[in-house]
């Protein structure tokens, strides 16, 4: 039985006017940025490069008359079915695909992922994006588009372009601009869109998907030939470049079985590393490649990073809950109450100024051949 299309949470139409233009000029920032890159280099500015964080000096729906009607009922009752979420250990999970995915789509979550919206603009010195996608792109997707945020700003942006967030959850606003509309969807699918897309946009699905090579591809087979994919996300590790954060620490130790307690339900919990590989090997061209550390803590000198740092933190203290619970009781037999007892510790580790914590998020970006 084919499955139904996807159901669209809210939705709008419009045009107008210019967006902004990115940044196309090549600045060779960052050590790891491994572009050939034919329109566009390192974003402006960006600091690229692990040493050159300094850390601050611390001393201190019925069907049976119109068709339209008919319509109508199927996608209501698509609708609350996409809504009737779980609740585990006081904690909000998706029901559409039930238990493929482990973070919470709550409140706390919500706000979480605003905040992770906020500090990577900012660690992208402002940037909603780094591909050279021109000022009048016409069609953009964003895959797991989580609260939407990125691709409300994408639109108010672009008022050219037509977006489509895509989610498990209908956790988006309904008030958007004009030219956004978001669908509920499991992107591991396969896609049922029409037409192709100027752009694809895929930020921060550490531990959700099963077969990125399959994503790849099909991200490839629906990007307009000459148009732009990008990708943003994590190798979970922390370090640090002055030996103050400590291997076999509670933090350490708390990544390496969240990684290991996603791997167990089959999931990629550090996608950062391999997205040039998979990229590639889909057949995308011009592959742009840039690591960029992000400070756990608000410890840097530099202002712009001293709040990506602190924002990095607020996510981890807020965040550590949400991540820890599902993944470590259905993967590692942990119980909730074992987890909640452990936490503090990570928090206080995280919370000390001398720990000069990084981490690190990998943007790729590539171009399909015309
Ligand atoms: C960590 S959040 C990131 C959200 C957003 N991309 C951002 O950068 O703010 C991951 C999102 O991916 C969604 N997700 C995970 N697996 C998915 C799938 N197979 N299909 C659709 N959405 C998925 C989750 O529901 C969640 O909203």
């Amino acid at each position: 039985m084919e499955r139904p299309a996807p159901v669209a949470s809210h939705a709008s139409t419009a045009a107008g006017d210019e967006g902004n233009v990115p940044s196309e000029s090549p600045s060779a920032s960052r050590a790891q940025a491994d572009g050939p890159v034919t329109a566009a280099g390192p974003a402006d500015g960006i600091q690229g490069n692990e040493d050159d964080i300094q850390a601050e000096d611390v001393s201190s729906s019925d069907a049976d008359s119109s068709y339209d009607d008919a319509a109508l009922s199927f996608t209501q009752s698509l609708t609350s079915s996409v809504t009737k979420y779980k609740y585990e250990n006081g904690r909000r999970y998706h029901a559409y695909e039930d238990g493929k995915y482990f973070l919470p789509n709550d409140e706390e979550e919500n706000d979480r992922l605003d905040l992770f919206h906020h500090l990577l603009t900012l660690r992208c010195n402002d940037k909603l994006h780094l591909a050279p996608i021109g000022s009048n792109p016409q069609r953009i997707l964003d895959l797991g588009t989580g609260t939407g945020i990125w691709a409300i700003e994408m639109g108010d942006a672009y008022p050219s372009a037509e977006i489509i967030g895509n989610d498990f959850s209908p956790i988006q606003p309904s008030s958007v601009p004009p030219n956004v509309q978001f669908e509920v969807d499991d992107i591991e699918n396969t896609w049922l869109f029409s037409s192709p897309f100027d752009y694809i946009h895929c930020r921060y699905l550490a531990g959700s998907l099963a077969n990125w090579p399959k994503l790849m591809s099909q991200a490839f087979a629906h990007t307009k030939p000459g148009g732009w994919v990008e990708f943003h996300d994590f190798d979970m590790k922390f370090y640090s470049t002055d030996k103050s954060f400590v291997p076999g620490s509670a933090p350490d130790i708390w990544t390496s079985e969240i990684a290991n307690g996603v791997r167990a339900i089959g999931r990629e919990p550090e996608p950062g590393p391999k997205l040039k590989g998979w990229v590639e090997d889909a057949g995308f061209i011009n592959v742009f490649h840039q690591v960029l550390p992000i400070p756990v803590g608000p410890w840097p000198k530099d202002k712009r990073l001293k709040e990506v740092g602190a924002c990095d933190l607020s996510m981890f203290l807020q965040g550590l809950e949400g991540i820890s619970l599902r993944v470590l009781t259905m993967a590692k037999n942990w119980s909730a109450e074992e987890v909640l007892a452990f936490l503090p510790q990570v928090r206080k580790d995280l919370r000390n100024r001398r720990i000069h914590a990084l981490h690190d998020l990998h943007i790729v970006y590539a171009q399909k051949p015309y």
